[in-house]
């Protein structure tokens, strides 16, 4: 079995690490804040004082931290990991970054001729404890077949979806959905809460309907179904009282004051009597402009 480092013990991070542990895996840990390895030194890890020595002592290093400027940081200050990597070595990057972060990395990876993945995960450390968390990877086949069996063994889901950075913006992608979700959940909660609507209820429909208003608005706008059940006249005319509706009650609707917004900016493109999924197509720059 090949031996595994993880540096970063943040909420995700520690989950990765249990994982690896319950699953075999002879594990060492680095994290900037000592303390957050106490759990799993407890659990037989064992300890690297900084991210090179923890590469030396491991065949594959799983990175998982907060932002673009950490990884930096524990790839280049003295001590990271960047000058430890080795051509039979291997980085798997697991945090939610930016391409440009991750191309840079993948760059001077490859000059080292170290292999490295993006392998981003959508769902949160229970998920993750869990193995039901979702892995989106990227980067070279071969060093992805190499590793495929330890990201099995974080969670079943694993997706390969090419090179490094389309892995990185899967994930993004797919987090702004769930961003959206959040923010629409909150906000129709708030709005039940002030007009003193029961919330679970609220709750309880909106859990019910959630799954196939996805799948059939995402059918529309993929398979550019043109028939009409829904205008953006009448799309417009809701956003505006809902903002109606909150003001009375004294909600703040942000996310439905941009939504009105480009609603609006579609009824002056003359698209007023076309269904509203159309709205997908002033998302895409070249597809609005043309
Ligand atoms: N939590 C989630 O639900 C979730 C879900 C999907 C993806 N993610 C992504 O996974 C990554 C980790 O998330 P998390 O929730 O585990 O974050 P977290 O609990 O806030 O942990 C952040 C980790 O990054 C380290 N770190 C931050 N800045 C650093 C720096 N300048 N130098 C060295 N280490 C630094 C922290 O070290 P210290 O302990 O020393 O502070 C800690 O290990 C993020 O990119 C996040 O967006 C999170």
């Amino acid at each position: 079995m090949r031996s595994i480092g993880v540096i970063g013990l943040g909420q995700m991070g520690v989950s990765i690490a249990r994982r690896l542990i319950a699953a075999g895996y002879p594990l060492t840990v680095y994290n900037r804040t000592k303390n957050k390895a106490d759990s799993l030194l407890q659990m037989g890890a064992s300890w690297a004082d900084s991210p090179g020595e923890l590469v030396e002592k491991v065949d594959v290093t799983i990175t998982i931290v907060s932002d673009n400027q950490a990884i930096e940081k524990l790839a280049l200050d003295e001590g990271g990991f960047l000058n430890s990597l080795t051509p039979a070595k291997i980085l798997i990057e697991m945090s939610t970054l930016t391409p440009a972060t991750v191309r840079k990395l993948f760059s001077k990876i490859r000059e080292k001729e170290a292999g490295m993945l993006h392998c981003p995960i959508l769902g949160g450390p229970l998920d993750v404890y869990g193995g039901r968390a979702t892995i989106c990877a990227g980067g070279p086949k071969s060093v992805y077949t190499s590793v495929s069996s330890i990201l099995e063994d974080i969670s079943s889901t694993v997706h390969y979806v090419g090179e490094i950075t389309k892995a990185t913006v899967m994930k993004l992608s797919l987090n702004i959905m769930l961003t959206h979700y959040f923010l629409g959940v909150a906000s129709s909660l708030s709005m039940a809460k002030a007009a003193k609507l029961p919330p679970y209820l609220i709750h309880d429909i909106l859990t019910r309907i959630a799954e196939p208003v996805v799948q059939k608005l995402g059918d529309k706008i993929l398979n550019q179904e043109e028939s009409i059940t829904f205008t953006l006249n009448n799309f417009e005319k809701d956003q505006r009282y809902f903002l109606e509706a909150a003001a009375e009650l004294g909600v703040h609707l942000p996310t439905n004051e941009a939504v009105q917004k480009l609603a609006l900016e579609a009824l002056d493109k003359g698209m007023g009597n076309l269904d509203f999924s159309s709205l997908a197509a002033l998302l895409l720059k070249e597809e609005a402009t043309d």
